[in-house]
């Protein structure tokens, strides 16, 4: 079975259901699961079957439409409906903190409700899939995109490193991170990768070496603290992330683990590229100080992987899952309008300001 025949994130139009790939049974099975519910789908996120920032957006974009569907059943008028799909989104909004993308997609969702006031709810709803459908298919133009760009800053052989899965599994098709390596294996580069396992729950183990292997890629996997030595034997050219929130300075929040791999880059003269659609930058957050990092379980660090403890019991632990790498440590950031460079703020604004046209 390969992963790269199956989609990450899809609506399953017979069945009212989200599909995905349940990634926490990856790369040992391939498990495709139907969910309906709005609690399966906020427990999907939150349990990280499905995850990366734009394939949680897709995700949600999918999942308050197949609620709203269910809300048009017996909401009695628009206002009814309106507050229903209000405390739906909410709901699904509280599935996880970092990603942006999650609450993008549901403010997207929630202005065509908005706009179509004076429609009938079933109209309203036919929109909302049209617009679910839309943010999907918007995913793998976007990330083809950031492939293109992302593909003028490197040349055939070179070495690229990336943390954490930022590939199709995270979004619908190229990835962001990823979406250079694809673009290029296309056009015919050889690249060699080398991912980061991404402790603590191993998406570049599981996931990033898994769906390029699985896609035909030279690819190397390495402990998270092997980074600085490959850098230093000179086998990596460049440095590819993506990224769950970026904030208007160009402060990037990422996997626990980027700052760390941002700062080797910079000793060892490597360019650090981070990869963004511009539904993950956020112009309503100043600096990265003001990102919501999520925290998660003890366990993940202590004992999750192991058939035995590996920690002592009732060890103190800090189990963020995301860290804020500081924007001079970033060479440039590649969206699918371009690649900006700092200041990142005056960069984000001219690109913004041409998307509104
Ligand atoms: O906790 P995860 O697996 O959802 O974290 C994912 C990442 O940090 C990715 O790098 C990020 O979402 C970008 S995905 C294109």
């Amino acid at each position: 079975m390969n992963a790269m025949n199956y989609d990450t994130v899809a609506l399953d139009e017979a069945k009212q259901a989200l599909v995905i790939i349940d990634q926490t049974k990856l790369p040992n099975a391939i498990e495709v699961i139907s969910l309906t519910s709005l609690k399966e789908i906020w427990d999907a996120i939150y349990l990280l079957k499905v995850r990366g920032a734009p394939a949680i957006g897709v995700a949600a974009g999918i999942g308050i439409y197949l609620e709203a569907l269910r809300i048009a059943d017996t909401a009695n008028n628009f206002d009814e409906f309106y507050q229903r799909f209000l405390k739906a989104k909410d709901y699904l909004n509280s599935s996880r903190p970092t990603a942006v993308n999650l609450s993008w997609s549901l403010n997207r969702m929630e202005q065509v409700v908005l706009q179509n006031k004076d429609k009938t709810i079933d109209e309203i709803v036919a929109l909302l899939h049209e617009e679910a459908m839309e943010i999907r298919a918007e995913d793998i133009r976007v990330c083809r995109a950031i492939g293109e760009f992302g593909l003028t800053l490197i040349k055939d052989g070179d070495g690229l490193l990336t943390h954490c899965n930022a590939g199709k599994l995270a979004a619908i098709k190229y990835g962001t991170a990823t979406a250079p390596m694809y673009v290029g294996q296309e056009k015919g580069y050889k690249l060699r990768i080398f991912a980061d396992e991404t402790r603590p729950l191993l998406q570049g183990a599981r996931l990033t070496a898994f769906e390029l292997q699985q896609a035909g890629f030279d690819v190397t996997l390495i402990c998270d603290n092997m980074a600085g030595a490959v850098m230093r034997n000179g086998w990596i050219n460049a440095v590819f992330v993506g990224c769950d929130r970026v904030a208007a300075n160009g402060d990037v929040a990422n996997k626990i683990g980027t700052s760390m791999v941002a700062t080797l880059a910079k000793r060892y003269n490597i360019p650090f590229y981070v990869c963004a659609p511009t539904a993950t930058v956020d112009m309503a957050t100043a600096t990265g100080n003001d990102i919501v990092i999520e925290q998660r379980k003890a366990a993940e660090i202590t004992s999750m992987w192991y058939e035995r403890p590996m920690a002592p019991l009732g060890v103190k632990v800090y189990n963020p899952a995301f860290d804020v790498t500081d924007n001079e440590l970033i060479t440039a950031i590649i969206t699918e309008y371009g690649i900006v460079r700092a200041p990142y703020d005056e960069g984000f604004r001219e690109i913004f300001s041409r998307k509104a046209r």
